[in-house]
């Protein structure tokens, strides 16, 4: 009996490595995109709170960017349907008709995505990573009155995620996942963090691993970095393994001095929540997931359907989706319109502040607030 479950694990293992080569290959041969006369916003609502909160940053956006709309040259598209009702009808992460409205787009602004845990079917998330090769994951943390002022750069498309739903399984005895970690990969998420930090002044890049455990990928993601690091005389680069970093971040006089921090996909996704409730909560930290031809800004968040089940989506926080929105700003070169979104966020959230409790204001409300500060 295991002899057949086996069997078949190694012709589905086979199977895997060589698409995980063909990927790779795909890497070294992207197609850079040419400049285009208009730019176009796809909005995705996503699940639970996430239509709720999308709503009030599309508003924000319309409020902000009324003159190039009127121009012709900025739109913003609502893209319908990446609900998780539709992906389970279709048994697709992203049905098709979504996922070829999202490739019409430059970039997007998308609501949280429900995925169920367990089962086959893939995150809309990290498929949407996948479709769109959006390779860097990047997420700024500010705590400017104790000198916090960090940008992870997370890699966005391999490690623990890039088969995450294709692993084995021998019934009543074990399962097993597997890590991709590509050389191809990994250089163009550590180009993105060092060219960061040079155009931005940041003297400091840390390279966070587990190459202690994870020798193969995790070794070859820290070589591969210092290779790319030497590059950048001017930068210092240090590196940490990911258990004492958790640690580092809650070090008041240690965690003033981490500028960039480069590290793989699921590390990333782990200490971006610790980062972000540094900050104030995962409810206020926006992300950018870029690449050479698209890119999408999110809320670091999920969907909440605790707080739906509640019935309190009405009262949801939509600060982290519109800080997304003031990354989106920022990537299509729209710098004081960004700074604009930036400031009034963070006046209506005195003027109108949101507890994500009947004490505090609608999402509602606060959108209200938020467009007449930038209408
Ligand atoms: C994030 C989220 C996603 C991730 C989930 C929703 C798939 O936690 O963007 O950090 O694990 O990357
Ligand atoms: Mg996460």
């Amino acid at each position: 009996m295991n002899q057949e479950y086996v069997e078949k694990a190694v012709a589905h293992y086979k199977e895997l490595l060589l698409s995980q080569i063909e990927r790779a290959d795909r890497m070294n041969n992207v197609e850079r995109p040419e400049k285009k006369a208009k730019t176009v916003i796809g909005v995705l609502g996503g699940d639970g709170i996430g239509p709720i909160i999308t709503l009030q940053a599309q508003r924000a956006l319309e409020a902000l960017l009324k003159d190039e709309i009127a121009a012709g040259t900025m739109e913003i598209r609502p893209i319908e349907g990446l609900t998780i009702e539709n992906r389970l009808a279709v048994n697709k992460p992203i049905p098709d008709d979504v996922l070829a409205a999202v490739k019409e787009c430059d970039v997007l602004l998308k609501g949280p995505t429900t995925t169920p845990s367990g089962g086959t079917m893939e995150s809309a998330n990290v498929a949407m990573r996948r479709e769109l090769d959006l390779y860097a994951n990047i997420r700024p943390v500010q705590v400017p009155e104790e000198g916090i002022d960090w940008t992870f750069f997370r890699e966005n498309t391999e490690g623990e995620y890039t088969l995450g739903s294709k692993g084995i399984e021998i019934p009543g005895v074990l399962t097993m996942d597997f890590k991709v970690t590509t050389i191809a990969g990994t250089r163009r998420i550590a180009r993105a963090a060092f060219e960061f930090a040079k155009k931005n002044g940041k003297t400091h890049v840390a390279i966070v691993t587990k190459s202690n455990i994870m020798k193969k990928t995790d070794g070859m993601f820290s070589a591969i970095c210092h290779e790319v690091a030497a590059e950048y005389p001017d930068i210092q680069v240090d590196e940490y393994f990911i258990d004492i970093m958790c640690a580092n971040l809650l070090k008041p006089a240690l965690r003033k001095t981490f500028q960039v921090i480069l590290l793989p996909n699921l590390y990333g996704d782990i200490i971006t929540d610790e980062a972000a409730q540094i900050q104030g909560g995962v409810g206020t930290a926006g992300s950018a997931n870029a690449g050479d031809r698209y890119a999408m800004f999110e809320a670091i968040h999920g969907s909440a359907p605790r707080m739906i089940a509640r019935g309190m989506g009405n009262y949801a926080n939509p600060e982290s989706i519109l800080r997304a929105a003031v990354m989106m700003l920022r990537h299509i070169g729209l710098t004081e319109k960004a700074e604009k979104l930036d400031a009034a966020i963070t006046k209506a959230q005195e003027v109108c502040p949101i507890t994500g409790t009947v004490e505090g204001h609608t999402c509602q409300e606060f959108g209200e607030t938020l467009a007449a500060m930038l209408g």
